[in-house]
């Protein structure tokens, strides 16, 4: 008998475009696993950043993915039993965390790591190369976007609740440019797979979209 593996919904699109919160709200309402992938590479970003490595320490931030100990609790995060949940978001934890997902053998360290989250009921998983590379057979695989320019006024309002200071304009020019970055670089660049359903949230609130994924899977799971 061939004994088939928990499904997996994959869930990608560029950033600010709402896939975290559509992602864990979808997850919560099937009551599935959720996997933030990106948080692994903040993670070993981290490590890298407090051990004073610099990217051209390839091998070293391999080892530090390889074994990497972390844990995932709720919306927390623990490193070697550190809650680094807010660490993690920093601007300079951002930034190296974008050179070190780059890094090919960075990305191979931690395929079987994401890979393992896959359990029963199913997983959600969040990320660049969910659907293409770490769950290429994903029973639905979804794009979000959204026009930079809500994108920016999200970030914004976020940014406001959080009692920080914030400019639009360089918002804006910041999510450009990441945009076309992201966009441009070889390894795991960021575009919809051939075989996802991509959802523009411009004019829709997450909880919408997340509605439309759980609709769009059990549609997709029900088919022959
Ligand atoms: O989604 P995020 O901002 O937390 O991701 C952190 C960084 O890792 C970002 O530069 C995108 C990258 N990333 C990736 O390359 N592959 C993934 N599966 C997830 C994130």
């Amino acid at each position: 008998m061939v004994r088939s593996l928990p499904p997996v919904i994959a869930i990608d699109g560029p950033s600010a475009s709402g896939k975290g919160t559509v992602a864990k709200t979808v997850a919560r309402a099937l009551g599935f696993h959720y996997l933030d992938s990106g948080a692994l590479y903040r993670l070993v970003a981290l490590v890298a950043l407090e051990a004073g490595l610099n990217i051209e320490n390839e091998l070293t931030i391999y080892d530090i993915a390889l074994k990497l100990n972390a844990k995932f609790e709720d919306d927390a995060v623990h490193l070697e039993g550190r809650d680094v949940t807010d660490a993690i978001r920093s601007e300079a934890v951002s930034a190296t965390a974008s050179a070190v997902a780059a890094l090919p053998t960075v990305r191979r360290a931690l395929l079987e790591r994401q890979r393992a989250f896959r359990k029963p009921p199913g997983l959600v998983a969040d990320g660049r190369d969910m659907g293409s590379a770490v769950f290429p057979d994903a029973v639905l695989k979804v794009f979000l976007t959204a026009t930079p320019e809500e994108r920016a006024r999200r970030r914004y309002k976020q940014l406001m609740e959080k009692g920080l200071s914030a400019n639009m304009a360089a918002l804006l020019q910041d999510i450009q440019e990441r945009d076309a970055r992201d966009s441009a670089r070889a390894v795991a660049p960021l575009q919809k797979c051939a075989d996802a359903v991509e959802i523009d949230t411009t004019a829709m609130a997450a909880a919408a979209a997340a509605l439309q994924v759980v609709a769009r899977y059990r549609q997709a799971s029900r088919a022959p």
